[in-house]
């Protein structure tokens, strides 16, 4: 923490998810350039992003094309806004895109109409507001409890901060609001009975999932928010017959469901969407993160015909539909993201994905014979080695040792960005990862292991 950056940064810079008081003392990591999936520090010293940032660089850091897209844009139009009917070509064909792209909704109305922001957790707050406009519109006033899962993540802002079911998010923020409830987590290996084969633990979840409904009163729960694969918890990859059960449920109850596709969207698990990967018909579908490869802040709602005929009534009836962001669809973000759909459709990123992930998911399951290892588990290209202390009683680390922290803090060491959550260490690569690179971030792991189980 000797550069000048690093003091220019301590003395004025808040950053997120930090614990704040020792960043005083350690100062940051100071990134100064991308090329592909590295990263390169002020000394020049490059690390391979394992997590493509915040699970959003799909196309790495220095994609040309997505520079050139925005420079057009700025040239053109540097803002406009979709406030009063005003619009702009860059978010009227970013919407039809992705109404192209949305995933199927068997025996749904399909998911053709999109409201932008600029983050996840302002996509996901968009839905929970346009749940409640819709069951108002429909004449159930009391339908609008939303429940989410333990260790979920939705967002930070005060509703999706409560969704979000991470006890850090909660904790002196006065979280969750009312109205917010949490269900089981599905991780077998943390969660499940000894001898509970995965079918039989998604059934029993699913079982308390009605019980929890059935006590609040199935008039009163409005919908359900699920990762189709779970990231900042962990990276939870849902058991056996999981969401087939729990969609069930929901069904009885007239429970709609909300696909969180922040992480998922754009082909991390191997499809488009994780929804594809396993099984959603949801009724609302927010993305984020890739769907400007993390170029540029946008986010998308996107919502049946069904929900959409509902906010048309409502607006009507009111006046005006009272809500949007002054960037919502901004021309500079849509024009990028706009060419990352691009991008992805000529490169056909999901085929990438899958022709890569083998080595990847093998290539990381190697790990589970190392003795600081307790479970390796992941989907396409993203994944969540657990550290535990004993690996046949599976006794987690004493939290105080912060082992997920020390081992990402050597990774970095050795030239790998991680992100520990807990004593899980995920990773997310760029989707442009190759397998020369899935080799090298492997090696680096390893070494990290190696270095923190002292060997
Ligand atoms: C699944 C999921 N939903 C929502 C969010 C919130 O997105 P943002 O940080 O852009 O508000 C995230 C962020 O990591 C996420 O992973």
């Amino acid at each position: 923490m000797t550069t000048a950056a690093a003091r220019r940064d301590i003395a004025h810079l808040f950053h997120p998810y930090t614990n704040l008081a020792r960043h005083q003392e350690t100062g940051p990591l100071v990134i100064v350039r991308g090329e592909g999936v590295r990263v390169f520090d002020e000394a020049g010293r490059d690390y391979i992003e394992g997590m493509a940032g915040l699970w959003c660089a799909a196309l790495g850091f220095s994609e040309p094309r997505l520079a050139q897209a925005a420079a057009r844009q700025l040239e053109t139009l540097g803002f406009y806004h979709l406030f009063g009917s005003k619009s702009h070509l860059p978010a009227i064909e970013l919407a039809e895109a992705l109404a192209a792209l949305a995933p199927e909704a068997a025996g749904k109305a399909p998911l053709s109409r999109v409201l932008f922001a600029n983050s996840g957790s302002e996509a996901n707050d968009t839905a929970i507001k346009l749940i409640r406009y819709y069951n108002n519109a429909i004449g159930r006033p009391a339908k609008k409890k939303i429940i989410s899962r333990r260790r979920a993540y939705h967002g930070v802002t005060v509703a999706t901060a409560s969704l979000t079911g991470l006890p850090v998010n909660h904790r002196e923020f006065d979280l969750p609001m009312a109205g917010v409830l949490h269900t089981d987590c599905p991780h077998h290996y943390r969660e499940a009975r000894p001898g509970e084969s995965e079918q039989a633990f998604s059934a029993r979840l699913a079982d308390n999932l009605e019980a929890l409904i059935l006590a609040e009163g199935p008039e009163t729960v409005a919908a359900f928010f699920a990762e189709p694969v779970m990231g900042a918890g962990g990276v939870v990859v849902p058991p056996a017959g999981y969401f087939e059960a729990i969609l069930a449920v929901l069904r009885r109850h007239d429970v709609l469901l909300v696909a969180d596709e922040v992480i998922c969207g754009f082909g991390r698990t191997g499809n488009l969407w994780g929804s594809q990967t396993y099984g959603l018909a949801p009724d609302i579908l927010t993305c984020a993160k890739a769907l400007s490869a993390g170029s540029a802040p946008i986010s998308a709602t996107l919502v049946s015909e069904t929900i959409w005929q509902a906010c048309v009534g409502q607006s009507a009836t009111i006046g005006s539909f009272g809500h949007g962001f002054t960037y919502s669809g901004h021309p500079l973000s849509a024009a990028i993201a706009l060419e990352a759909l691009k991008i992805y459709r000529e490169r056909d990123i999901v085929a990438c994905v899958r022709r890569v992930a083998p080595r990847f998911q093998e290539g990381l399951r190697r790990f589970a014979d190392h003795p600081l290892v307790g479970e390796v588990r992941g989907v396409g290209l993203v994944a969540g080695v657990e550290l535990v202390a004993d690996k046949a009683t599976k006794e987690p680390f004493p939290p105080a040792r912060t082992m997920g922290a020390q081992v990402a803090a050597l990774a970095q060491k050795h030239g790998l960005i991680i992100r520990a959550m807990g004593d899980t260490l995920a990773f997310s690569p760029p989707l442009i990862i190759g397998e020369g690179e899935i080799d090298e971030m492997l090696i680096r792991f390893g070494r990290a292991l190696d270095e923190a189980a002292g060997a």
